[in-house]
């Protein structure tokens, strides 16, 4: 008889490449093995020197990239014998650290800025049992608090300055590099966790022989929350995509590194060219993610139009990767404000077809 292989995450899958051991208590919710999509609508529509696709991170379990990350944190934190767990966020680390948290047996503790989370992140960490605490400040205030208490108490610290979620999140390039290696990868930044993931995880594959080369990388912030592409912190950052409503990101160095030995950019995108091109990636591919990650689509149209591609593109059509880091279910509220509200009609045929054109 067959046997019948299931998928069991991310830590059996890339065992050799993370830092694991047999003692290692895993701790998964068969998060990764996430599709990756060509965009064929949207890759017309953008350039004729691109191919587009998309890595729809939205369907991992706690619906983001977070949770490649959360895995590896949450089994370390066991394994080394930790009872609590914390973390600051935008909303989407605290939903996967109360996720995998609640499944490890452990307590968990969020630190949100006060009004600036998308409401299906919130309903997350609250269904999932975390003790969720706002704060009158922004992330990055957030972050420092956190940070103090998890010196000062027996609780670890979640965020991506540990250094397991890093090693987590880099699995997105080994999957990636399973189909093919892009010519360039394209990535909304915020607190910039993500953008020095892929990198290590692509360079990691090269070194192993996997790939024979690595991706140009490029990274897009919000321009109310650019302080890479501006050179400075930003006290108070601003835009529509919470998840990366960030003034200093805790991985900034790491992500000019990754810029600079890629030889790729960091460039920044408007809320209104995140939001067309929230709005175009469903409404042309049936793929819905949140605003932080259009921001990745939104920075690859903004190149595009710069004639980046066409300046670079050969015989061939040029590979383009988009991670789209959260699923658009996150932020219901954004959603509604930029789509028409239905009209109430009476249930009847002759009533119905006056509103319906084929
Ligand atoms: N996209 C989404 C949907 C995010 O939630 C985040 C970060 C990013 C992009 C940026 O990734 O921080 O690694 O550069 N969210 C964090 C959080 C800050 O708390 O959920 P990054």
């Amino acid at each position: 008889m067959n046997e019948i292989k299931i998928y069991k995450g991310l830590i059996e899958t890339w065992r050799k490449f993370l830092p694991v051991s047999k003692k290692t208590p895993v701790i998964s919710l068969c998060e990764g093995n996430t599709p990756l999509i060509r965009a064929y609508n949207l890759e017309r529509k953008i350039s004729k020197d691109i191919e587009l696709y998309v890595k729809y991170e939205g369907m991992n379990p706690t619906g983001s990239f977070k949770d490649r990350g959360m895995t590896m944190a949450i089994s370390k934190a066991k394994e080394e014998g930790s009872k609590a767990v914390i973390c600051a966020s935008t909303g989407n680390t605290s939903a996967s650290a109360a996720a995998y948290a609640t499944r490890a047996g452990m307590k968990c503790v969020v630190i949100l800025p006060a009004g600036k989370i998308a409401l299906g992140k919130l309903t997350q960490a609250l269904m999932h049992g975390a003790t969720v605490l706002a704060v009158d400040g922004n992330f990055d205030d957030a972050l420092n608090v956190v940070k103090e208490i998890s010196a000062k108490y027996p609780i670890t610290l979640v965020n991506s300055i540990n250094p397991y979620r890093i090693e987590g999140q880099k699995t997105g390039a080994f999957e990636i590099c399973e189909n093919f290696v892009p010519d360039f990868h394209a990535i909304p930044v915020g607190n910039a966790g993500n953008i020095t993931a892929y990198w290590k995880g692509y360079k990691e594959f090269k070194a192993a022989g996997r790939i024979k080369r690595t991706p140009v990388m490029l990274g897009f912030q919000a321009e109310g929350s650019a302080p890479i592409v501006r050179g400075y912190p930003i006290d108070k950052p601003e835009t529509l995509a919470t998840a990366i409503r960030i003034g200093n990101p805790a991985s900034w160095k790491q992500a000019e590194a990754a810029r600079d030995e890629s030889k790729g950019l960091i460039d920044m995108v408007s809320d209104d060219e995140i939001v067309a091109a929230y709005k175009l990636i469903a409404g042309t591919e049936g793929v819905y993610c949140e605003p932080a990650s259009a921001a990745s689509i939104a920075g690859v149209i903004k190149l595009s139009g710069q004639k980046y591609f066409s300046k670079r593109a050969g015989s061939k059509k040029l590979k383009v990767v988009c991670i789209l880091t959260g699923h658009g279910l996150k932020d219901p509220d954004r959603a509604i404000k930029v789509s028409k509200t239905p009209i109430t009609v009476k249930p009847n045929l002759k009533e119905l077809m006056k509103h319906i054109s084929l």
